[in-house]
């Protein structure tokens, strides 16, 4: 008999609204966003805790929301907290309380399940959403400035299984975003700081201008200037939601994922720290790691290579942590990050694919990566982080490290 074959093409959209007090009474974006037609409809909330503690009157604001508009959407139960930061997605019962919340509340695929909180909350309750009845709808509310720039408006949810981060997750688009900038202002340092990471490496891939932008008002930026950070925020957020489709391989099919430059350290490096890293700065170690690569291996020039550090120092991103340079003598032990390579490569399947640079907003994707130039990579960022450290206040010149 001949085969069958078909081809199945499904088509998703998506919005990403910016706002400002989502709940507020008065705000009926996502009352009107949801009115669809005359079916009200049921809604599961659930709010990552570190928001809550910042947020104490969030609960009852949320709750308060959902009485106003009583005829158009309906909470099904009281929101569900959950620790905020990677214990969200470490911790596997949290996946099954929101499954089980979806089973008891009757949540369908017609449906929302409403997701408020970083990244790690947002891809824990977003993978357990993808999974229950084969996927119900999801609206993220992200609250750091890397889940309204990154990770929140794209198309990935996951958790970490067996000691590998995102070893468990889907392919599932949301179905709404909104980016409300008041959360922001409750952010601690490291997670305003953080999302910025993400916003480099878009700029150092796609857009040199935005890297002009980002360097030119790292100072204000670094004293909080709300305005720029919701720039910087929109520009990463266009460039994210383009790529996953002028790339035209959302899902990730090929084994290629220009996106994530710098990524196959971070991740590794993130996981050996216990996670006491966050994501976005194991990305700017990640970035500072590829670009001194690309920059010993002759394809980014010096003063390109300057800028990418200087900026990250400037910003207050270390460029060397000892989990760079461990147990690189023993092979295949999963405590050396060259190890990140192999599971980069075991993640996407295929021959091992990494973005690197060629110059600031130019990529170039690599099929070898040498590991001794790896290492003098690592070696130089811990030179320089050490200069840094000694001459605080002066920056980087690049005279107190190696050049070629
Ligand atoms: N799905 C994707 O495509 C994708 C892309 C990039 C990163 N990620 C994931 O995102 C996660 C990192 O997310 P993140 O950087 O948003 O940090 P996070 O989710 O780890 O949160 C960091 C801390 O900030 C707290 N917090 C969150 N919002 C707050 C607010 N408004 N005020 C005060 N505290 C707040 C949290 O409770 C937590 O303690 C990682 O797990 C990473 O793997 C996913
Ligand atoms: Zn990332």
């Amino acid at each position: 008999m001949q085969p069958l074959h078909q081809t199945v093409q499904v088509t998703y959209h998506y919005s990403v609204y910016f706002t400002e007090q989502l709940f507020a009474r008065d705000n009926t974006l996502l009352r009107d966003v949801l009115s669809i037609d005359p079916i009200p409809k049921k809604v599961l909330c659930v709010v990552d805790q570190g928001v809550w503690q910042h947020h104490p009157a969030l609960l009852d604001t949320i709750q308060a929301y959902f009485r106003a508009h009583y005829t158009s959407i309906r909470l099904v139960c009281p929101p569900l907290i959950f620790q905020g930061g990677e214990e969200a997605k470490n911790n596997p019962a949290n996946v099954a309380v929101v499954q089980e919340a979806i089973h008891l509340h009757g949540i369908c695929r017609h449906s929302y399940v409403m997701a408020i909180g970083g990244g790690a909350v947002l891809d824990m309750v977003g993978y357990a959403a993808a999974t229950a009845h084969r996927g119900v709808r999801l609206i993220r509310v992200p609250t750091t400035v890397l889940a309204q720039n990154d990770s929140g408006v794209g198309v990935k949810n996951s958790v970490n299984a067996f000691g590998k981060k995102n070893f468990l997750g889907t392919f599932a688009p949301p179905s709404l975003v909104f980016n409300d900038v008041h959360f922001l202002q409750t952010l601690s340092m490291r997670d305003w700081r953080s999302g910025i990471a993400e916003a480099i490496k878009v700029a150092l891939l796609k857009d040199a201008a935005f890297f002009d932008f980002i360097e030119m008002q790292a100072k204000p930026l670094l004293q909080r200037d709300m305005a720029l950070m919701l720039q910087l925020i929109y520009r990463c957020a266009q460039l994210h939601l383009d790529h996953i489709v002028q790339g035209s391989d959302p899902f990730e099919f090929g084994s290629s994922r220009p996106l994530d430059f710098g990524h196959w350290a971070a991740h590794k490096v993130e996981q050996l720290s216990g996670y006491t890293l966050r994501h976005g700065e194991a990305v700017a170690l990640g970035i500072a790691l590829d670009s001194t690569y690309a920059y010993l291996e002759g394809w980014l020039y010096e003063q390109d290579w300057q800028r990418i550090l200087e900026l990250l120092s400037s910003l207050g991103f270390a460029l060397f942590t000892p989990e760079l340079s461990q147990h690189h003598d023993q092979q295949n032990d999963p405590r050396c990050i060259f190890s990140g390579l192999d599971e980069f490569r075991e993640h996407l399947g295929g021959r091992l694919t990494i973005p690197l640079l060629e110059g600031i907003g130019e990529c170039i994707e690599v099929n070898k990566v040498y590991k001794e130039t790896m290492k003098e990579s690592i070696a130089l960022l811990e030179m320089y982080q050490s200069s840094l450290q000694m001459n605080p206040g002066t920056g980087s010149d690049g005279s107190a490290v190696g050049t070629r």
